[in-house]
């Protein structure tokens, strides 16, 4: 595990490097807003969907008897970088006092604190479409069918029909009593699965997979998704704060129902693991290349952050 953890390092180190160096900065009337942009995306947050995106990427040139070249590492980097820009944006948002209303996030002030509302809204704006900017640019990805392509894959996935009609939902429901364990599944899948899934199929279009190839790989991702939620719901009933870096007990202060609040801890974690052992099942049989894609999936539920 710690060999994993070194390994996920390195891919934020990469990640943020990206970012530093991409994201806009300087110091015209909308400096504070290229401030708030970067302080919530640069050096935070553990990366995992940068390195489901650049691990599902060299799992399939491991498979397929290829060498990743430097070219389409350098693709993967700027797509997981996208993507992390994408997910510091919805937990900007979701930190707002009109949604989960947490004045912490990844060690530090949410952005609303340190900054104010209005610029926490407009740097989720700002990631937002900065994202779909760098995905769009043939700078960054040289094949015009692959970036419309994976610009439609992760439009999809962020969207109503994926992870903001997750978040609606999520908002909407404030008591255990009226929600059943398929809904509550519904949200957590939508909510933060729709995203980490995508991480394997936008991999999966850069590396030219083929379509059993991506199927099983997207597949393995869903699992891996509901799995790091429902680990994620754990920790909000017992986790620690400080590893953390956010509020522990969250979701009972809101009263947002989650799997621990319909399951019960242990039962919830009982599922987390079969969602675990069920994407490993699904890319095992490749054994050697597999290795840091079944670390993945293990670490997702054996986690303190
Ligand atoms: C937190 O995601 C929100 C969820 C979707 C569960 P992460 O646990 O990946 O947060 P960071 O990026 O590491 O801070
Ligand atoms: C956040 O879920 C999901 C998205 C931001 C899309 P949570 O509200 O459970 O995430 P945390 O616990 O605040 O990190
Ligand atoms: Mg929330
Ligand atoms: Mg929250
Ligand atoms: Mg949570």
């Amino acid at each position: 595990m710690i060999e994993f953890q070194n390994k996920l390092k390195k891919n934020s180190q990469e990640i943020d490097f990206f970012l530093d160096s991409y994201l806009p900065s300087g110091n015209g009337l909308n400096f504070k807003l290229f401030e708030a942009m970067r302080y919530s995306s640069i050096s935070g947050g553990k990366k995992i969907r940068a390195y489901l995106v650049l691990e599902t990427g060299r799992f399939l040139s491991a498979i397929n008897n290829k060498n990743l070249s430097r070219s389409k590492y350098d693709e993967l980097i700027a797509v997981g970088s996208a993507i992390e820009a994408i997910h510091s944006y919805s937990l900007i948002h979701d930190d707002l006092p009109a949604m989960d209303n947490s004045p912490t996030r990844r060690g530090k002030a949410s952005n609303h604190i340190k900054f104010d509302y209005h610029t926490a809204i407009l740097a989720g704006d700002g990631l937002l479409s900065w994202a779909f900017q760098i995905i769009g640019d043939s700078k960054f990805i040289s094949n015009a069918e692959k970036r419309s392509e994976i610009c439609f894959v992760i439009a999809k996935a962020i969207g109503p029909n994926g992870m903001v009609g997750g978040q609606q939902a999520d908002m909407d429901f404030t008591e255990n009593n009226s929600i059943n364990l398929d809904q509550i599944e519904w949200i957590q899948n939508h909510k933060t699965g729709a995203l980490i899934s995508c991480c394997s199929h936008v991999a999966s279009i850069l590396l030219n997979a083929t379509d059993d190839q991506k199927n099983n790989l997207i597949n393995y991702a869903n699992h891996v998704g509901l799995a790091f939620q429902i680990a994620d719901d754990l920790l909000d009933a017992d986790g620690n704060e400080i590893s953390m870096g956010k509020p522990i007990k969250q979701d009972s202060k809101n009263e947002t129902p989650n799997f621990v609040t319909i399951l019960g801890k242990e039962n919830a974690s009982k599922r987390a693991l079969e969602e675990s052992f069920k994407a490993i099942n699904l890319i095992q049989k490749f054994k050697q290349e597999s290795e840091n894609l079944v670390s993945l999936a293990k670490y997702t539920v054996n986690r303190n952050k």
